[in-house]
């Protein structure tokens, strides 16, 4: 695609697809033209699915701007290092619980508990309850996961699973009004944006976006390097030691990114290379596409753990990129680098790997390692 029709519109789906980095790039980095405001009805469309709450992914500024600060100090890098110690203890937790068997489930074990426990923790949500998040969020992002299902019955579970966890949300938010807590609803609920306290839907919009945001992405990374390193001719070997993890990561992020697309609407007439593009146009951003670009990245389509530099676009750009990136990046040394000191080797068998229910998602549904 990024050879034969680096920007096209597609009648079907009736939006336009860009694939090329640079194009990628300067979509995202414009948000005046290309508007992070509408009304979310397709599912999939991006990381929240059809999430039609209020949140800063789907504003523009000055009220993305303005939202983005309520949370912005928690996700900064020296805050997130203080949670390193926490995320090495779940870590081990997790791991212990499993590996005396010499073999795990990734994915069921590790790879998605972990950041649904260290995101509810830090909103402040009863970690008794994150099954039950865990379920919300894929069916938002993903949909109730069974092929043989309409769209129409995706769409319906995908607004029944937002429903109850607004009503979860509505629940929390009115106990953390009488009893504060140092935890993000407690920031939330107290925030006040341009002089008034947030609406109903933006508080709840703000709770579910953290909470959906990190789940399915992170998992996706930790399992999507697992894969990666299993490809190595060394194996896990090569990756091992701190430094060679960290560049290893970012090259898991751009070479199989978690999300693969992000979209906008065309706010004004305006020109996409030399097409013209009308205001109210969907646009989908490849990002994923944009990560193997040959004018960017030498030899794009081969795994290279030490690949440096390594300007990636798997979380985004401009003034939406990604907001738990630090957080994402902390998690998935943590969970590796643990594995590393529990598995001499890991083993994985791609030919059964089954692909997440989600063209604009990179993952698998279950990862056994031995
Ligand atoms: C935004 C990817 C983990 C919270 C984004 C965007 C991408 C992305 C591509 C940009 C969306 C757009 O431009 O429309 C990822 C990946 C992750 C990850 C690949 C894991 C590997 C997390 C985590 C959190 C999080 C752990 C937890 C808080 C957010 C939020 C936004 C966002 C709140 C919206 C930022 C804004 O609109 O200003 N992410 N994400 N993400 N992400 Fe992540």
């Amino acid at each position: 695609m990024r050879e034969e029709s680096p920007i096209r519109y597609d009648e079907d789906r009736e939006c336009w697809d860009v694939f090329r980095y640079d194009d990628v790039q300067a979509v995202l980095q414009n948000a005046e033209e290309f508007s992070s405001e509408r009304p979310l009805t397709a599912q999939g469309e991006n990381e929240t699915g059809g999430m039609a709450l209020e949140t800063m992914l789907n504003t523009d500024p000055p009220r993305h701007d303005e939202l983005r600060k309520v949370v912005d100090d928690p996700f900064k890098p020296g805050a997130v290092k203080h949670l390193a110690p926490h995320i090495q203890d779940i870590t081990n937790e997790y791991i212990d619980a499993v590996v005396d068997d010499g073999e795990m489930d990734i994915i069921a074990d590790l790879a998605t508990p972990l950041p649904v426990t260290v995101i509810a923790e830090l909103i402040g949500v009863p970690a008794d309850d994150r099954e039950q998040f865990k379920q919300w969020s894929d069916t938002i992002v993903e949909g109730p996961g069974a092929a043989t299902v309409s769209a129409e019955t995706v769409r319906e579970e995908q607004l029944q699973a937002q429903a109850e966890m607004a009503t979860y949300f509505t629940d929390l938010i009115e106990q953390r009004q009488e009893d504060p807590r140092d935890d993000l609803i407690s920031k939330v609920i107290h925030a006040e944006v341009e002089g008034a306290t947030l609406s109903e839907g933006e508080t709840l919009g703000f709770l579910a976006l953290l909470l959906i945001a990190g789940n399915i992405t992170t998992t996706n990374l930790i399992t999507n390097a697992v894969r990666c390193f299993a490809t190595l001719p060394d194996g896990i070997e090569s990756v091992r030691d701190a430094a060679s993890l960290e560049l290893a990561i970012e090259e898991v992020l751009r070479y199989q990114s978690p999300i693969q697309a992000v979209s906008r609407i065309a706010a004004t007439d305006t020109q996409l290379g030399d097409h013209d593009v009308k205001a109210g146009d969907r646009v989908v951003a490849w990002n994923g596409s944009a990560n193997h670009d040959g004018d960017q990245f030498d030899d794009p389509d081969t795994f290279v753990p030490d690949r440096s530099p390594n300007q990636h676009l798997a979380f985004g750009s401009g003034i939406h990129f990604c907001l738990g990136a630090h957080l994402a990046r902390l998690e998935a040394r943590t969970a590796l680098s643990t594995l590393f000191d529990r598995f001499e080797t890991m083993q994985v068998s791609e030919t059964e790997l089954q692909p997440v229910g989600s063209s604009f998602l990179y993952g698998v549904q279950e990862l056994p390692v031995q």
